[in-house]
């Protein structure tokens, strides 16, 4: 069995199903931030019940745009600040349908899913105060937040965005990473998602499977 018991793998999986049948982009998005980022948990040291929620608030973080219109979602072009604010309601939202899973859950459980929780909220926070949904700031963002944020910016500014005229190189989303470490992203967690993300590419040069590696052709400053 599952050291964390079966509940939470079975009941993670089921919800990213769920997300990817209403918006399969996002879909393939949140599996390749999840497969990222458990290998950025493994180079910062992270194991057992810690890198499980990890993966599994990689996995979910975009849960809540099950809530958010699939107009908004697919909207090609800028969106007007309605959308925007529709957008930026889904790591509350990601939070909230995790926790309303789990009513029941035992004591210990609850607090692993707790921490999930709390990752999802959190991933668009960033360590200068200027992300969102609460401009929290620094070690006042959770480590999963903290790792989350610069992994899903790297896999949002390299794929098909519809409301960015065009996708960015990898190289041009690395180097957004690393000019923002510090400001934008925790300088702790920046060298790891870098070194992951450079490994990822290596393997793929020398023909290894990719199965979640970036697409090189993707698109503008993410959103979500
Ligand atoms: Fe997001």
């Amino acid at each position: 069995m599952h050291p964390m018991g079966t509940r939470r793998p079975r009941l993670a999986t089921a919800l990213s199903e769920a997300l990817s049948a209403y918006h399969v982009p996002t879909g393939v998005h949140s599996r390749r931030v999840g497969s990222l980022a458990r290998e950025v948990g493994v180079v910062l040291g992270l194991e057992g019940p810690e890198l499980e929620c990890l993966w599994q608030a990689a996995l979910l973080h975009d849960l809540g745009k099950l809530g958010v219109s699939e107009g908004t979602l697919s909207k090609p072009g800028p969106l007007d600040p309605n959308e925007r604010e529709e957008i930026e309601c889904h790591p509350a939202i990601g939070a909230d349908i995790v926790r309303a899973c789990v009513p029941g859950a035992a004591a210990a459980r609850g607090e692993e899913f707790e921490r999930v929780a709390v990752g999802i909220l959190e991933h668009h926070e960033r360590w200068d105060g200027s992300g969102y949904p609460y401009g929290r700031q620094g070690e006042e963002i959770s480590t999963i937040g903290r790792i989350l944020g610069p992994i899903d910016v790297y896999d949002s500014m390299i794929e098909l965005r519809y409301y960015r005229p065009r996708t960015f190189r990898p190289d041009e989303a690395l180097a957004h990473l690393r000019e923002g470490s510090g400001t934008l992203f925790d300088p702790a967690v920046v060298p790891a998602v870098v070194e992951v993300i450079e490994r990822s590419a290596a393997r793929a040069s020398h023909g290894a499977s990719v199965d979640d590696a970036p697409s090189l052709d993707a698109p503008g400053e993410p959103l979500a």
